[in-house]
């Protein structure tokens, strides 16, 4: 629909976490500009949902439920993203939680639980289409949604930013190790976001923390989700031919100030 350099069309994307939030729209965007989509999440209904409204605007979708922190899961996307399209061109790693609690407090659960899903969720997915993507000889594009707690630190997020921070070094080896390859590997990085992540409770509540989200974001609002059309589009599309290892901030000035 974009055309020209932004244009997907013939391309098979795949994009964890699509069953609402920042994934969905990731994944709707991404079938506008012309790529079949693969839309998953821990639940079949929402991964649906999502599917259903690409199809609903001429796109061609299919849904799974996938569990990231599993790798056969994983193994599992890929297999049947092939079988049913033939190839795998864009990965978007994006499933992801947020458990808000002061590190002292935080238990080796969900220690644990945090940095399986954000962390090794991402290395599972990202090993298994870079391989499928050498295997094919045609290159692709790994866009790993990251966070600027991957970055900076913020109270409250000792997990979270743990995985997120390794998601951006695993960002910049893999696009050095697959290069050669054509495989492109890169990270958003979003800073605060309209939607709230569901497992982050009820932080986002408080009038205080919405003053500091607002004072520390030179543009003075949050980002709407459609935002990261552009970037995702972008990173997933010709346009970005000469574009790998790259961390790309989409937060309104947050990491600038
Ligand atoms: N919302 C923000 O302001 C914000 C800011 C920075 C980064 N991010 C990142 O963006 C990504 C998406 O966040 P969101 O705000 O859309 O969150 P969300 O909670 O609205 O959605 C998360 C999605 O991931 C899926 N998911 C969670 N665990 C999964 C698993 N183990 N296997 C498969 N699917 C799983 C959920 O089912 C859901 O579809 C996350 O990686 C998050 O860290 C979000």
């Amino acid at each position: 629909m974009n055309g020209g350099l932004f244009d997907l069309t013939g391309k098979v994307a795949v994009v964890t976490g699509s069953g609402r939030g920042l994934g969905q729209v990731m994944a709707r965007g991404l079938a506008e500009a012309g790529a079949s989509v693969v839309t998953c999440s821990r639940t079949l209904d929402e991964a649906e949902r999502t599917a259903k409204q690409i199809i609903e605007a001429g796109g061609s979708a299919l849904a799974m439920r996938v569990d990231t922190s599993v790798r056969e899961s994983c193994a599992e996307l890929i297999r049947v993203t092939v079988d049913r399209f033939g190839r795998l061109d864009v990965l978007v790693n994006n499933a992801g939680i947020d458990i808000i609690e002061p590190a002292e407090d935080v238990t080796d659960e969900h220690w644990q639980k945090v940095l399986d899903i954000n962390l090794s969720g991402y290395f599972h997915c990202a090993q298994l289409a870079g391989r499928q993507m050498h295997a094919q000889g045609t290159g692709g594009s790994i866009i790993n949604n990251s966070s600027i707690a991957g970055g900076v630190g913020i109270q409250g997020l000792a997990s979270y930013s743990a995985a997120k921070g390794g998601v951006n070094q695993l960002t910049q080896v893999l696009a050095v190790e697959w290069a050669e390859r054509g495989i492109r590997v890169n990270a958003i990085s979003p800073g605060y976001f309209e939607n709230i992540m569901r497992d982050a409770g009820t932080e986002h509540a408080r009038p205080e923390k919405e003053q500091q989200v607002i004072t520390f974001t030179p543009m003075r609002r949050r980002g709407r989700p459609e935002e990261l059309v552009g970037p995702a589009v972008f990173l997933a599309s010709d346009a970005s031919s000469y574009v790998t290892g790259a961390i790309l901030y989409v937060d309104g000035g947050y990491t600038a100030a």
